[in-house]
């Protein structure tokens, strides 16, 4: 159990990993990280992650006068431009039209709007769960696809890159969760949405992986 006396980045980290744990070895990111995914079967992904940041960065920019959460939207992390890339790659310039959120997406999405757009420590909760998880394990995600999928240069992958170290934002990040002035009622708020970001998370990787082929899965 993670001391009181910890800083609150490792606290986090600590508490939310057994959740973060279900989401690395669901049967779609199995096949994801161990190169057994189609093209199509990737797509989809990034077609399930576009309305996920698109909300994320609307409340971003709510949150921007936030003297606490506006803190967090870092220069470079925004992601939208980078999957609205990858999806024009995968689908074509038609890509709008070609893709469609899963139900799961559809229940990940009505929580980013219940509490992403008015509560500063909600919106931190969501963001820390897909920023910093695109600055750690997506990074190596990024580079497996890179490589099953057999792409060349950033087409397709410009979601996994940053303007800049991974390293650099991800200690940036911390300190910004470590000096947040949250009382222990709200880490602990934060916390349980953290444990309920992965959840959702989990629940889109899971829908996708009832769709894969036999020989992916
Ligand atoms: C196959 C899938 C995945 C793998 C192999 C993986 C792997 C990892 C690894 C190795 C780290 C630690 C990196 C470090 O300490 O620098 C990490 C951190 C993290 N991952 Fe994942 N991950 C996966 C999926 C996910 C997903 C789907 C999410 C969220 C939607 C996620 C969110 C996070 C977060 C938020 C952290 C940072 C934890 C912290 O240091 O506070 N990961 N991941």
């Amino acid at each position: 159990m993670a001391s009181e006396n910890e800083a609150f980045s490792a606290r986090l980290r600590a508490a939310t990993w057994d959740d973060h744990g279900d989401n690395e070895t669901s049967a779609y990111m199995s096949a994801l990280v161990g190169g057994r995914l189609a093209r199509d079967e990737y797509a989809v992904l990034v077609a399930q992650l576009h309305p996920v940041y698109d909300l994320l960065e609307e409340a971003a920019d709510r949150m921007a006068p936030d003297p606490v959460a506006g803190r967090f939207d870092l220069a470079g992390l925004r992601r939208r431009e980078a999957l609205e890339a990858d999806l024009g790659y995968f689908y074509g310039p038609r890509w709008r039209a070609r893709i469609e959120p899963n139900a799961a997406t559809e229940e990940y999405c009505d929580r980013l709007r219940e509490v992403c757009f008015d509560w500063p420590g909600g919106f931190v909760a969501h963001h820390y769960t897909r920023y910093m998880g695109d600055l750690s394990g997506g990074q190596y995600i990024g580079r497996q696809v890179r490589r099953t999928l057999e792409l060349a240069g950033d087409d397709g992958v410009r979601f996994y890159r940053f303007p800049g170290k991974p390293k650099a934002y991800k200690d940036r990040y911390r300190e910004l969760l470590d000096s947040a002035p949250w009382d222990a009622a709200e880490q602990a708020r934060v916390i349980d949405e953290v444990k309920a970001a992965y959840r959702f998370n989990a629940a889109v990787t899971a829908e996708l992986g009832d769709r894969l082929r036999p020989s992916a899965a």
